[in-house]
């Protein structure tokens, strides 16, 4: 096994849609531990998305695009809650079985989720102060990367965030001692790893999305894509 260039052949399990229904729940459910251990978005959210919302000076919209089991905006929301920050959070994702699994997150009347991809969200006329994205990108086709990128510009009048693994044997290493506790009964051992061996790095990301973004590695282990909105 190499981890010196993508591995663009593999599929990770939660992908298949006939995987075990039961398993792909749980592995929902715990994203929100594995997350808050490897995402960086506390520093992302102080760094780059407060100052944002901060400067409106008005309530902000802002969209989660692929928003998996929803943990991220839970996350999300108490930061801004916690800063003062009125916002209203929109997770999207087209997977039935993702959205499922977000509508099981106790309530917050400051977010929602809406079973939509991002063309539809466009085509509906929806829009946003920011849109954000965790670990969406390495799982996507060249064509659905374009299409993907291209509808969050256009989803968005402030900034675009996109967050993602960056591929590397020290974070393979860690990631696979460190993911053990938490891997019985999901699928976060072996997808987690599978998603590492798919991941880019900066500099392939910055090729893959093109002239728009500006890529940089925001916490170790990590690559940010960042686009202005063009809505
Ligand atoms: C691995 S999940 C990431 C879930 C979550 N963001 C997290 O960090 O745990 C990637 C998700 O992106 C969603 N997705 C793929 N293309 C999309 C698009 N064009 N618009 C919205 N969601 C998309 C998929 O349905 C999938 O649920």
């Amino acid at each position: 096994m190499t981890l010196r260039e993508r591995a663009v052949g593999l599929t990770e399990i939660m992908d298949d849609p006939a995987c075990d229904p039961v398993r792909l729940a749980a592995t929902y459910r715990r994203f929100g531990a594995v997350n808050r251990l490897v995402s960086g978005w506390g520093t992302v959210y102080r760094a780059r998305l407060a100052p944002l919302l901060r400067g409106l000076g008005r309530p902000a919209r802002v969209l989660d695009l692929g928003s998996g089991g929803g943990d991220l905006l839970v996350r999300l929301d108490r930061l801004a809650t916690r800063d003062g920050l009125d916002v209203q959070w929109t997770g999207a994702d087209p997977d039935p079985r993702a959205h499922e699994a977000a509508l099981r997150r106790p309530a917050s009347p400051r977010i929602r989720f809406v079973q939509s991809d991002s063309t539809a969200l466009l085509a509906a006329g929806e829009r946003f102060d920011a849109v954000v994205s965790n670990h969406v990108l390495h799982h996507l086709s060249p064509e659905a990367l374009a299409g993907f990128a291209r509808d969050s510009l256009d989803l968005a009048t402030g900034s675009v965030l996109h967050a993602d693994i960056e591929r590397g044997r020290l974070a393979y290493g860690l990631y696979a001692a460190g993911v053990l506790p938490l891997a019985p009964g999901t699928f976060l051992h072996t997808d987690g790893l599978r998603s590492i061996r798919r991941s880019y790095r900066v500099d392939e990301l910055a090729a893959a999305l093109g002239d728009a973004w500006r890529v940089d590695r925001p916490a170790p282990f990590r690559v940010l894509a960042t686009g202005a909105g063009r809505a």
